[in-house]
């Protein structure tokens, strides 16, 4: 296979589905903003298609991808060489093209930990965190809370020994504990919890005991929309004092990811901004 003559640098999506994908528009903005063009397009690509998609992506100038649901570990095996925190998280969200491989990272627990430090305001240095979850979200972002100065993560998991392979892969005996949903009421109080499960678009989250927020807690649902709704509200019930859902992390990820492949960091708030302000308009209109 030879690179097509007329090739151009390309940038893409890879997942499934990717319909409503909102990083072509996010990545269209962040280019607007440094006066550059960007050809950046959603892929829909089933397990089995993505490895021959990827290849045929590369040979038209593909030169950086994102990579979603459900290719994210699969990503990972693709590459060549790996970040930090993809390779403890074992999940890849962004592809970086090095010579005829791909370099791997995983900007999402940089885009959580700044868009709780920066645009939130919280130091997260010392918190006592639960970390609902053990998929490839809650993997995609530990490594980063840990970096950021927490002082216990303690995770939970509807299957076990998912929970126990996430704590392993940190490699911080120490400090990352993993605990059954159902002594979830013996745990004592947080002042971070994050909620990493895709449950809420399911048969729903489990029951969480009001108790576990602590004071000043900030609690965290890495989903955005409909699908932390149910999080939120409880957050809110059990008077947390920040309440936050995934947008803001979905943007700085993104601009973790624009920087790997352009050298060069957008400003991210007008783009959080139309955003939030268009999830407001549909959730106003339901
Ligand atoms: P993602 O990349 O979104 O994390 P994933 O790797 O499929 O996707 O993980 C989904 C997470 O949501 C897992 O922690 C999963 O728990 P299991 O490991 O037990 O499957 C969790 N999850 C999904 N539906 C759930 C439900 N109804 N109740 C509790 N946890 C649920």
């Amino acid at each position: 296979m030879s690179t097509s003559p007329d090739a151009v640098a390309r940038y893409a999506l890879f997942g499934h589905p990717v319909a409503h994908t909102l990083s072509p528009a996010i990545h269209a903005a962040f280019a607007r903003e440094r006066g550059s063009g960007m050809h950046y397009e959603a892929i829909d690509a089933l397990p089995e298609q993505f490895p021959e998609l990827l290849a045929r992506f590369a040979e038209d100038g593909g030169l950086g991808a994102n990579v979603t649901l459900p290719l994210k570990q699969q990503a990972a095996e693709l590459c060549d060489e790996l970040g930090e925190h993809a390779r403890r998280a074992g999940a890849v969200n962004t592809l970086v093209r090095k010579g005829s491989g791909w370099l791997g990272l995983c900007t999402d627990g940089r885009g959580l930990v700044r868009d709780l430090t920066e645009r939130n305001g919280l130091d997260l240095r010392g918190r006592r965190v639960l970390l609902i979850g053990a998929g490839g979200a809650a993997r995609g972002v530990a490594p980063a809370l840990l970096e950021a100065g927490i002082a216990d993560l303690f995770v939970v998991n509807r299957t076990p020994e998912r929970a126990d392979a996430l704590a392993d892969a940190m490699g911080q005996p120490g400090r990352v504990h993993t605990r059954y949903f159902d002594d979830l009421g013996k745990l004592g109080e947080f002042t971070l919890i994050v909620q990493a499960t895709s449950a809420a678009r399911g048969s729903g989250l489990p029951p969480l005991p009001m108790g576990l927020v602590g004071n000043r807690c900030a609690c965290v649902d890495l989903n955005y929309g409909e699908a932390a709704i149910p999080f939120l509200a409880w957050a809110r019930a059990s008077r947390a004092q920040h309440v936050v859902d995934g947008l803001g992390m979905l943007v700085e990820q993104a601009a973790e990811s624009f920087n790997h492949w352009h050298g060069w960091r957008p400003e991210t708030e007008p783009v959080y901004a139309m955003l939030r302000d268009r999830q407001n308009t549909l959730v106003s209109a339901e």
